[in-house]
């Protein structure tokens, strides 16, 4: 049986040399060859690796995977990112990455996740990556992007970076600013965890509110992290590569990409496990996982989708014709912008 306790999960290897960006200690550091040390790895991707082997074992297929192709990107191109460079036209970047940061910073809610998991099912989930949830998993995830005690994690990491590479611009004024503009959606998430609102959002009306909940979470968490893929790998592509010569802040978004790999892998691997098992409801009633999961999985997407057209290309573009009115430009440097626009960088 496969069985980690929490601390086995939120351990660290063995690093000699903390990471530390301008004076400030962020989780992870650096073996006696140089090379990043993820936080809270010791043993938890050899964790994942060995549930993912169990689970195909068990029932005899793979786990599901979905390719980052699958997710439009939110990000202005390469080529447009220099043009707004050469502009001198930075705000609208600089608070693209202050966003990054602050959805980052949304990660400390995982870890609030029910406890004794085991009552929702029929089936014995010891041994599972679902029974190692609440055993780890999930805390070791909202400390890799909100931060734990003295180390920060991918919040400040993000806003770490981008002070970096743009030197002195009115970050604390960008976070405010961006904060204001995503109340929005923070009050929504705040309203959803008042127990009524939870019953009366369930996609099954027969499951426990806690576990439905549950679901919910997992499957937007899955979701915004695979969206994430693209985004990040443009994000080290741009800072490596532009004019501001920012090798620096690069390598943090690189070690951030890093941190990022096991979240993807144990959220898929619970989610089929739990698509694999019966789940009770509160009637008593056994449903099948996978009836839930998929309500689920479906909403997530689609949510996603939907926000990103919203808040995507379209909010990056007013953001710059915001700007070229602020820095009274000609309108056609917004309209040169627009059509620069091509494909997007293909993820690495
Ligand atoms: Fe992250
Ligand atoms: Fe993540």
């Amino acid at each position: 049986m496969i069985n980690f306790d929490a601390q086995d999960l939120l351990a660290t290897a063995e690093i000699d040399e903390p990471l530390i960006i301008r004076g400030t200690r962020c989780h992870g550091g650096f073996d006696a060859d140089g090379k990043y040390i993820s936080p809270r790895n010791k043993y938890r991707s050899a964790a994942i690796d060995l549930w993912r082997r169990q689970f195909e074992t068990r029932y005899a297929r793979a786990v599901a995977s979905i390719p980052p192709q699958s997710f439009p990107s939110h990000i202005p191109s390469l080529r447009q990112a220099e043009f707004l460079l050469e502009r001198g036209i930075l705000d609208p970047l600089v608070k693209y990455f202050t966003k990054i940061g602050i959805a980052e910073s949304f990660g400390e809610v995982i870890r609030h996740a029910p406890t004794n998991i085991q009552r929702f099912f029929a089936d014995d989930i010891r041994g599972t990556a679902t029974a190692h949830l609440e055993k780890g998993l999930l805390e070791a995830h909202a400390r890799d992007e909100a931060g734990h005690e003295e180390e920060r994690g991918h919040t400040d990491m993000w806003f770490l970076a981008r002070d970096v590479a743009f030197d002195g611009r009115p970050a604390e004024r960008m976070r405010l600013e961006v904060v204001a503009e995503m109340g929005d959606s923070v009050t929504r998430r705040a309203a959803k965890e008042i127990p009524e609102v939870k019953r009366q959002h369930r996609l099954c009306p027969d499951l426990d509110p806690d576990f439905d909940r549950l679901l919910e979470r997992l499957t937007t968490l899955l979701f915004v992290e695979l969206a994430a893929y693209p985004r990040f790998a443009w994000a080290e592509e741009f800072l490596g590569n532009s004019r501001l010569s920012a090798g620096e802040a690069a390598r943090i978004v690189r070690y951030i990409r890093q941190d990022e790999d096991p979240h993807v892998a144990y959220l898929l691997i619970v989610l089929d496990e739990i698509r694999e098992m019966n789940v009770i409801g509160e009637s008593g009633k056994l449903h099948r996982g996978d009836s839930l999961v998929q309500p689920h999985w479906n909403r997530a997407f689609h949510a996603l989708l939907t926000s990103v057209s919203r808040t995507g290309p379209e909010w990056f573009r007013h953001e710059v014709e915001k700007e070229v009115i602020r820095l009274k430009l000609p309108r056609s440097v917004y309209r040169d912008f627009v059509d620069l626009g091509g494909p997007m960088p293909n993820p690495t």
